[in-house]
């Protein structure tokens, strides 16, 4: 039964069209399933016709102990079957390692382990039940007492512990070059100020849910993952059990943002619990618990000082970061890799700190230390085009660089001021009036913002496998995700393109940890990582079909005779061939050919390809090469307006180009730009985790009290995308785009703020009160 867990395979886009080429612009080949409701994802899969339900207690304190446990009444509850504590699990499930630390989670805070409570909402029990409703009816029916201590909650609280990332994180690197402090001191235009941004919470619609299954000793999981092979190994781990014994199926993700590339302690606990019930176990979290037994992004604090010349060439540069991370853990966020690269400079100097209070772990969350560094850094920039009396944009044309400031290496490619340039005219840019609060229309101040986005251009070693049947159609395999970026689409693309069949021809499959792996959907590497392994294993089979045809490939005729192929009614058919040749690739096709390819990207190696295999492999490129620097850059404008009367904003225009090398689907990539251009209203104006600073307890966790930008929020928005090639990345010349949409528009939000109301407010998110004492409000 494990192995019959339906795997959804598109087949090809209803608009199908022979000539879906790499760079053309399709709609996706699984949006069919997707709105018709046949995509499964990991929530759908039953395990089986009758699992149990599982449902979460967890902790009403954020720190202390558990002192008195009782299940009596629990126990009554009908359908009630067993009920998981730390008194029945203790070390028979372990915490395992950090990711980033050679380990896989999310968090290593224990929750059944022991009697010990690190975190408010940490799970206590998991009462698993005939029905949700009995296992939700006995959670609640749990007595449980605390012995309480004074938790820290945040900045600013009682107890906090402090640690440079540097002491703590053997691949910290605090970027710095000549004299930093020398410079500020002596230089004539000068910023020095302190930012601070918000928690976030992933909230991916689809719930954090885990339904476990063995099955004649092997495990299967069904599970949205972004980490297929990181979740197999991890849960070996924690398990105590090999993990080629382990199956994780996750089709499709109903979201993920990060939250599902670490595994959380549920799992472990979950496929525990099915394992001593010998019965499949399903669980559903609240919207709730989502908060607290999964990740988050960190609050943050910045202190920035900028140094300028009279020309607004900038002199010095000093980024100094601070992380809330949990009391165990070392999640390091760390932008400074980024906001020290960014324009040029002589004296640079950074340094990031973790903060340890009395909270969940944060983790990854779309483009995690981008977003709140460059929020950072570009509101200073801001700043110091009006120190200057310079136009924003004009501004970073003058520290526009070709190289990057700490090494001096080049960038492979940086078309930041095209984007700006592109942003600009289609904008309207030049219409600006500089003054702040000089835009009006009625009540509404108007304000128009600039900041600049860049990601690192990141891959891993990835593995696929391709088939080519005699009736020409083609499988992909490889275990990659489809968290709604459009995987499934940006690969069956690249596999007709390289194979030279139509869409409809071009089955892949994904998801599913019995697949060639694939590396973390994370770090924006997947498009990358994946598109270029499957174009090699499409070579193979180009390769072998010439090889069959015209003897050794390195023979002349292949030279010159470069193959190509396309399909006719079924039949493979050599273009401009002889005869000879037409029966020789019949021939060679006569049964599947299968390649399955592996590839290791410029600066890495076998070691991290063997990593791959384990869930481990880490991301090259960025700023961490040593003879280049790999980014894509971005820019963005924003319209906000500003209500004279009652503070209240609103962003009516965004106007967002990019810069991203080879965009394999125009359509799929503008829609996650965009995406990100939405968040970055989120991240500016709505979003943020409230805590509450005595119980160290999160106060807004559901999806009323934790604000979203709706429909009405969002008004006109352009995405723009630059033509880029670059050969140096990557075969295919890929930078991916999945985290370069958000970063830095909350920067271009707060800036635009700070033009229509002559306020500028150096926190997140920004809300109508903190505009009340706006100058241009009170004029
Ligand atoms: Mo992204 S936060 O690397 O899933």
């Amino acid at each position: 039964m494990a192995n019959a867990a339906p795997l959804v395979l598109p087949q090809g886009a209803p608009q199908d069209t022979p000539e879906a080429k790499i760079g053309g612009s399709i709609s996706r080949v699984d949006g069919r399933a997707k709105v018709t409701g046949q995509a499964r994802y990991g929530s759908d899969f039953y395990g089986g016709l009758s699992p149990a339900y599982a449902a979460l207690r967890t902790s009403s304190i954020a720190l202390g102990r558990i002192t008195a446990l009782d299940e009596t009444d629990a126990r009554r509850v009908p359908g009630v079957i067993e009920i998981f504590t730390y008194k029945n699990v203790g070390d028979r499930v372990k915490a395992g390692k950090l990711f980033g630390q050679n380990g896989y989670m999310g968090t290593t805070i224990a929750p059944l382990a022991s009697d010990k409570i690190q975190h408010d909402g940490q799970i206590v029990a998991i009462v698993v039940a005939e029905s949700l409703e009995a296992a939700r009816d006995g959670a609640y029916r749990l007595k449980i007492s605390y012995a309480q201590e004074k938790p820290s909650a945040t900045f600013g609280s009682e107890g906090l512990t402090t640690v440079t990332a540097a002491s703590v994180s053997k691949d910290a690197e605090d970027p710095k070059v000549g004299d930093a402090a020398s410079a500020f001191d002596t230089a004539p235009v000068k910023i020095d100020q302190f930012y601070q941004t918000q928690t976030q919470h992933h909230n991916p619609i689809e719930l954090f849910t885990t339904t476990a299954a063995w099955f004649d000793g092997r495990l299967t999981v069904w599970e949205s993952s972004q980490n297929l092979y990181g979740y197999q190994n991890g849960l070996a781990e924690q398990l105590g059990i090999d993990a080629a014994a382990i199956r994780i199926v996750s089709p499709f993700i109903g979201g993920a943002f990060g939250s599902r590339g670490s595994l959380t302690q549920r799992t472990a606990l979950v496929c525990h619990a099915a394992r001593v019930l010998n019965r499949p176990v399903k669980l559903e979290a609240s919207r709730m618990d989502g908060f607290t037994i999964a990740t988050y992004r960190a609050e943050t604090r910045h202190h920035i000082r900028l140094a300028a010349d009279r020309d607004g060439k900038l002199t010095s540069l000093t980024h100094e970061g601070w992380e809330i991370s949990s009391r165990p853990d070392n999640y390091k966020v760390g932008g400074t890799d980024a906001s020290t690269r960014l324009y040029a400079c002589p004296n640079i100097d950074s340094k990031v700190n973790i903060v340890h209070a009395d909270r969940n772990t944060p983790g990854f969350m779309r483009s995690p230390p981008e977003t709140p560094y460059l929020f950072a850094l570009e509101s200073a920039m801001d700043e110091l085009a009006y120190a200057l009396g310079k136009d924003p944009i004009e501004l970073r044309r003058i520290n526009d660089t070709q190289n990057e400031p700490i090494k001096g290496l080049p960038y492979t490619s940086r078309n930041l001021m095209p984007c700006f340039d592109a942003a600009a005219e289609s904008f309207g840019w030049s219409k600006r009036s500089a003054q702040p609060g000089s835009m009006r229309e009625g009540d509404w101040l108007i304000g128009w913002g600039a900041a600049t986005t860049m990601y690192p251009t990141q891959m891993s070693p990835a593995a696929a496998r391709v088939i080519l049947t005699p009736q020409g159609n083609v499988k992909v395999q490889t275990a990659g995700h489809e968290i709604g970026n459009g995987a499934y689409t940006v690969i069956a693309i690249t596999a007709a393109d390289r194979l030279g069949v139509p869409l409809s021809k071009v089955a892949v499959e994904l998801g599913d940890s019995d697949l060639p792996p694939a590396p973390v959907a994370g770090g924006s590497n997947s498009t990358a990582s994946i598109c270029n392994v499957v174009a090699k294993a499409c070579d193979q089979i180009r390769d072998r079909l010439a090889n069959a045809a015209v003897g050794a490939q390195g023979s002349p005729f292949y030279a010159a005779n470069p193959l190509s192929f396309r399909l006719a009614n079924g039949e493979l058919i050599a273009e401009g061939r002889s005869e000879a040749l037409d029966k020789a690739i019949a021939r060679a096709a006569n049964g599947a050919i299968e390649a399955y390819a592996e590839n290791i990207p410029y600066g890495s190696d076998a070691e991290n390809l063997r990593a791959l295999y384990k869930g481990q492999a880490k991301l090259v490129g960025g700023a961490k090469m040593k003879d280049r620097i790999e980014f894509a850059f971005g820019a963005h404008l924003v319209e906000v307006r500003v209500h004279r009367r009652t503070g209240e904003i609103r962003a009516p225009r965004l106007v967002s180009a990019f810069a991203a090398g080879q965009i394999v689907d125009l359509k799929t990539a503008k829609s996650q730009l965009m995406g990100g251009q939405i968040w970055g209203i989120a991240s500016a104006l709505h979003e943020g985790t409230e805590i509450d600073r005595r119980a160290a307890r999160y106060t807004t966790i559901d999806l009323a009290e934790y604000l979203i930008p709706v429909n009405a929020d969002v008004q006109e928005i352009q995405t723009i995308l630059i033509p880029e090639t670059d050969d140096k990345v990557n075969p295919l010349g890929i930078k991916g785009i999945g985290e370069l949409g958000n970063v830095g528009l909350n920067a271009a939000v707060a800036n635009a703020v700070f033009h229509a109301s002559g306020k500028r407010v150096r926190k997140l998110p920004i809300r109508a009160e903190d505009l009340l004492d706006a100058p241009a409000l009170q004029a």
